[in-house]
């Protein structure tokens, strides 16, 4: 190992024996900073948040992500309480076995949103045909994929309302109920820039189905529920499978349509913050510019300060066509297959349901277009990028 890079080495594993604070024991964070990134007209609620780490000893490297045990939202709790005809005062097992009321249960511990199998199981013996659709389509395996759809959209809530006839006890009904997970956030700060802060940039998850308004759990509970003097527990969850290149000077390509952006912030502040010689593009894509240009400001100064080189940019929403990153990827191919030629690394983050797979197409197209490749060859570049680690994805 080179002497210069043995006290970075030193550092983080010392820094990670540091702290003595984890997944399975949570930092009791503080939250200063929740600003709505999403302009007038957005039709999102995109926000940017600063979590305090001081005094936890923690410490991360850019590409990993923040865990957040949130709380479930208290109307919805108090709902489910009035629903099973209980006062939230009983006593139950928490998810740690240990006794607590029904209403802090329900609070910390339990998913009261999407329902269990076991929920729905027992729900199904009690209620027997009056379960209606539920009892036929539980019954029979091969209906699978039509149970799916019947209960997109449902919670616990509209069960339980509709079926006021079934009656549970406080603790047969948590007997139902699935532990409550903390859920991931990409980190969009550097450590080295924002000493003992976490940047988060979160989709707040609002809809409406079945008559009623829904929403995610932590999302909500970031945007909402968490005032700045009060502590909810965090930990660092290490992606070591998305870290910038080792090499400073290798040239990087991120694309990271919404808040798939978060990571990539955090390795701008990064390569500007260490020097980085390495050229840096980006290509971010939302609904609309005016609205949705997701740190325009810091983007457009770094792209002045020469940190960002290039920055291509896909608004969907902004004309008749839609317009995806992959759309500005195929326009700019030839320089992108240069870059790719000289040895950048290729990052993608953010929606893994479509556009990572439309990416990846792109990215197999450019190597038969730009560079003549056959599509068995352009499969055999792109498998031997990820086998050099120069090809990674984070997506949700
Ligand atoms: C490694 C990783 C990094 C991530 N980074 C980020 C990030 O940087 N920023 C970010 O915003 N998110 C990120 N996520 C996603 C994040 O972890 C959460 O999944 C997201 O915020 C939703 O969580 P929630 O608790 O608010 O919603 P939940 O309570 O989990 O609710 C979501 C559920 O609601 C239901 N649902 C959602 N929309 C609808 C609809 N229209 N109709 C019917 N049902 C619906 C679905 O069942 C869905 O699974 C990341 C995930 C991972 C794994
Ligand atoms: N698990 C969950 O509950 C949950 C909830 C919310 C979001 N998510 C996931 O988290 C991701 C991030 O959400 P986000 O609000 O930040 O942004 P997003 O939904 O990913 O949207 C960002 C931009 O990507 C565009 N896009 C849509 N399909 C695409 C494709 N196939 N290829 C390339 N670009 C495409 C969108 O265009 P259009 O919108 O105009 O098509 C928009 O301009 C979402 O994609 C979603 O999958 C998950």
């Amino acid at each position: 190992m080179p002497p210069d890079e043995g006290p970075s080495l030193r550092a983080l594993m010392s820094s990670e024996s540091a702290s003595p604070y984890s997944r399975k024991n949570p930092f009791p964070a503080t939250h200063p900073v929740n600003r709505r990134l999403s302009g007038e007209g957005s039709g999102k609620d995109t926000r940017h948040h600063e979590i305090s780490l001081a005094g936890s000893g923690l410490s991360y490297e850019v590409g990993d992500s923040l865990g957040l045990f949130a709380a479930n939202n208290p109307t919805l709790v108090s709902e489910v309480i009035a629903a099973i005809g209980a006062t939230g005062e009983e006593t139950v097992p928490g998810s740690d076995a240990v006794p607590k009321p029904l209403r802090a249960a329900l609070t910390t511990d339990y998913v009261i949103t999407q329902p269990s199998k076991e929920f729905l199981k027992a729900l199904v013996e009690r209620a027997g045909d009056a379960a209606g659709q539920l009892c036929d389509l539980a019954s029979d395996p091969a209906q699978k994929k039509a149970l799916e759809d019947y209960l997109w959209g449902l919670e616990f809530i509209d069960f339980l309302r509709g079926h006021p006839s079934v009656k549970w006890t406080a603790e047969e009904f948590v007997k139902t109920l699935r532990k409550l997970q903390p859920r991931l956030y990409s980190i969009a700060s550097s450590l080295k820039a924002n000493p003992e802060f976490v940047h988060l940039t979160v989709a707040t998850v609002r809809y409406e189905s079945h008559g009623r308004q829904r929403e995610g759990v932590a999302s909500t509970f970031l945007a909402e529920r968490w005032p700045a003097g009060e502590t909810a527990g965090v930990f660092i969850h290490t992606a070591k499978h998305f870290r910038l290149p080792e090499d400073p000077a290798a040239p990087v390509i991120m694309v990271g349509p919404g808040t798939g952006v978060a990571p990539f912030r955090a390795y701008l502040q990064e390569r500007q913050v260490t020097g980085a010689p390495g050229r840096n593009w980006l290509f971010f894509g939302e609904q609309k510019r005016a609205s949705d240009f997701l740190y325009e400001s810091e983007l457009t100064q770094l792209q002045s300060e020469g940190v960002l080189t290039r920055l291509d940019v896909a608004f969907s929403r902004d004309q008749a066509a839609k317009i995806y990153v992959q759309d500005r990827m195929r326009e700019n191919a030839r320089e992108l297959w240069a870059w790719l030629e000289e040895g950048a690394h290729f990052y993608v983050c953010g929606d893994g349901a479509r556009m990572a797979k439309d990416v990846d197409a792109e990215l197999h197209r450019i190597a038969q277009t730009e560079g003549g490749k056959t599509p068995e060859e352009a499969a055999a570049y792109v498998e031997a990028m990820k086998k050099e680690k120069r090809y990674k994805k984070d997506v949700y």
